[in-house]
Formats: C-alpha cells, sequence, structure tokens
C-alpha cells in the first residue's frame, strides 16, 4: 500500500532508474585522496575536509572549476574501474536498478590519458554490475566548451568501442556553446544508431531558444535538465505527446539557484515523463533517494507522484520495452508489498 507520508525508507528502497549521473560526479573526497597517493598527483588538499572545504561553486562554470581539476587522479583502467565500483555499490544502497552511466572522456584525453583507458575501466564496472544487481549502461558525453571537431574526433574513437556505448549526451560550460554546435557530430551518432541527450542546465543564457534547438533541430530522445521548458506550453506538448523524457537534478540546481521543485512537479502532473536524477552526488552530497526526499520536503506532492517519477525513470530510459515492463513489475509489487 501507499504510504501516506513520504519517508526516505519509502524511497530509498522504491525501484528506480538513474538516467543523469556523471561517472566523474561520483568521485568521493575518500576515493579522490587514495587515488592522489596511489598515483602521486598533487591535488592541493590532503585532508577529507580539506577537500570538502573547496568545494565551494554558485554556478554551473564555479563548479566545474572545482570539477576537472580533481580528475587528475584518474590515470589507469583501475581507476576508472574503482570509480565505477564505488559508485554501483552506492547504487545498490539505492535500489537503483538501472542507470545509465555519464562519462566525459574528452577531461582526461585533453590531459594524456588514452581514450582506451578510460572506455575499458568502465566498461569493466559495467560487465560486473549484474552481479551487483544494476543493469548499467554507458552514455558518452562531449564537452561543449571544446571544439565541435573535437567532439568528431572522440566520436570517432569511440565508434570502434560501438558495443560498449548506448548513448551521447552533452555537457559542460553551455554558455556560448548552444547545441547547433555540435549538430553534425550528433548526426553521425544518430546514423551510428545511438541514442541522444544533451544538457538544457537551468536559467542558461537563452536557455529556451536551446532546448528547441535540441527538441527540434537535433532531435534529441531525452533533456537533461531542461526544465526551463514551461515557459514555452507548446514544447512542453511537444514533449509530452512524444514521451520525451527530462532528466531534472533538484538539489544540484539548488546549488545554483532553487531546486525548480515547482517547475518538475508541474511537469509531472502535465504528463511528461519528468525524472529525478543526483547529477553529481559526491559534489553535491546526494544520491538519488535524497534527491527525491529533498523535493518531497520542500514542495508539496504525493506519494503517488514519487511512484510516478520512478515510473518515468523507467519509462523514459532507453531500456527494451520488456526490461520496462518487468520493472514496472518491481515497483508494482514493492508499493503492494510496502
Ligand atoms: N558536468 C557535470 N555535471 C554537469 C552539469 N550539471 N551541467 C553541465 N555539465 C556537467
Ligand atoms: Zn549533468
Amino acid at each position: 500500500m501507499l504510504p501516506t507520508t513520504l519517508t526516505h525508507d519509502f524511497i530509498k528502497g522504491l525501484p528506480k532508474a538513474e538516467l543523469h549521473l556523471h561517472l566523474e560526479g561520483t568521485l568521493e573526497p575518500e576515493l579522490k585522496l587514495a587515488l592522489a597517493e596511489r598515483n602521486r598527483v598533487d591535488i592541493g588538499q590532503t585532508t577529507i575536509e580539506e577537500v570538502k572545504r573547496s568545494y565551494q561553486f554558485d554556478s554551473l562554470s564555479s563548479f566545474l572549476q572545482v570539477y576537472y581539476p580533481a580528475m587528475n587522479v584518474l590515470q589507469r583502467e583501475e581507476d576508472f574501474y574503482q570509480l565505477a565500483m564505488a559508485y554501483l555499490h552506492k547504487a545498490r544502497e539505492h535500489n537503483i536498478r538501472y542507470v545509465e552511466l555519464f562519462f566525459d572522456p574528452q577531461a582526461h584525453t585533453s590531459r594524456g590519458v588514452a581514450f582506451e583507458t578510460v572506455i575499458n575501466g568502465y566498461h569493466w564496472a559495467v560487465r560486473e554490475s549484474g552481479a551487483l544487481g544494476v543493469e548499467t549502461a554507458l552514455v558518452m558525453c562531449f564537452l561543449r566548451d571544446m571544439s565541435a571537431q573535437s567532439a568528431a574526433d572522440t566520436l570517432e574513437q569511440a565508434l570502434a568501442h560501438r558495443d560498449k556505448i548506448l548513448g551521447v549526451g552533452l555537457d559542460s560550460d553551455e554558455n556560448g556553446n548552444p547545441p547547433g554546435k555540435f549538430r553534425e557530430v550528433f548526426h553521425k551518432a544518430r546514423q551510428a544508431g545511438l541514442h541522444l541527450t544533451m544538457h538544457c542546465d537551468i536559467d542558461q543564457h537563452n536557455s529556451i531558444g536551446n532546448i528547441r534547438q535540441a527538441l527540434l533541430d537535433i532531435q534529441v530522445d531525452r533533456l537533461d535538465h531542461g526544465t526551463n521548458i514551461v515557459e514555452d506550453p507548446e514544447l512542453v506538448a511537444y514533449v509530452r505527446d512524444r514521451g520525451i523524457g527530462l532528466t531534472c537534478c533538484p538539489v544540484s540546481n539548488g546549488f545554483v539557484g532553487d531546486m525548480k521543485g515547482n517547475e518538475i512537479l508541474q511537469l509531472l502532473r502535465a504528463g511528461v515523463k519528468v525524472t529525478v536524477n543526483s547529477d553529481d552526488p559526491a559534489y553535491f552530497q546526494s544520491y538519488v533517494s535524497d534527491d527525491m526526499f529533498a523535493l518531497a520536503q520542500n514542495y508539496p506532492m504525493t506519494p503517488a507522484e514519487m511512484v510516478q517519477l520512478a515510473r518515468n525513470s523507467f519509462d523514459a530510459s532507453w531500456l527494451s520495452d520488456d526490461r520496462k515492463a518487468a520493472y514496472q513489475q518491481e515497483i508494482t509489487d514493492y508499493v503492494a508489498g510496502y
């Protein structure tokens, strides 16, 4: 039975998918320090408190300035494997049954780490994830503040590993880097049979214009964040009618403004396949159940709406219809037995 009030316990046990999770954003301070020592990389901090104190950001660009330098500790295939496995243990704890894992190869190849080191390390964890009870897939993101040519070169490298990648995305600094900059590389990715998603971060310069470009021009299958879509009812109808998912991240949003809870609930109630995700959980100190609970604590919503968010997380995924149906049944069973 549905509980009368939403508890963290109910939300944590609810079977769910995570569709907006940056593997590099799961680097917890403990692992960061351990890898820094193992690989003899000076990150400027030596204690957990110092690392946490460096997490001062109030905008996407100030977050990215902390985020990228920390990746220097990731050097070898085992490091990428260990990072992903640490997250997958967390995922199991939060009853995340399926996760589409974003990763940023250019953040590593640009500092001399081979593409193969990155993809093979992450794929090693993907191969082992089933034994943990978490189904996984990799989604490769291009860094939008790098050139379109760099993205094209990265896609070329990735196509040699086509079987390891389910889709492509676009992240990093949106300012001055609209979706159209990557039209050709996304077209090529589509031709290769990859699914397409793309960040349209909250409250960007020309957010709604970028959302329109991503949907109508690039024809993405999903939008990451994208909550500014509420400014345009025609685009809301467009995503609702096509079942295009929006992967929202309330706690991450809260770091740079408000959680966008009103927008998320407005979209949910309009029938849009909106989902709740953690984005970069180690940096925002919030895993997906915490994000869902934070939403419920700060905005009035019903237990049935929370269950709908979990249902949307599978529906908006790139799983087969059979797998989606199996997970929907898990949700039905969980609620019936609660
Ligand atoms: N990289 C990691 N998290 C991101 C976000 N929320 N937006 C853009 N790029 C990111
Ligand atoms: Zn993100």
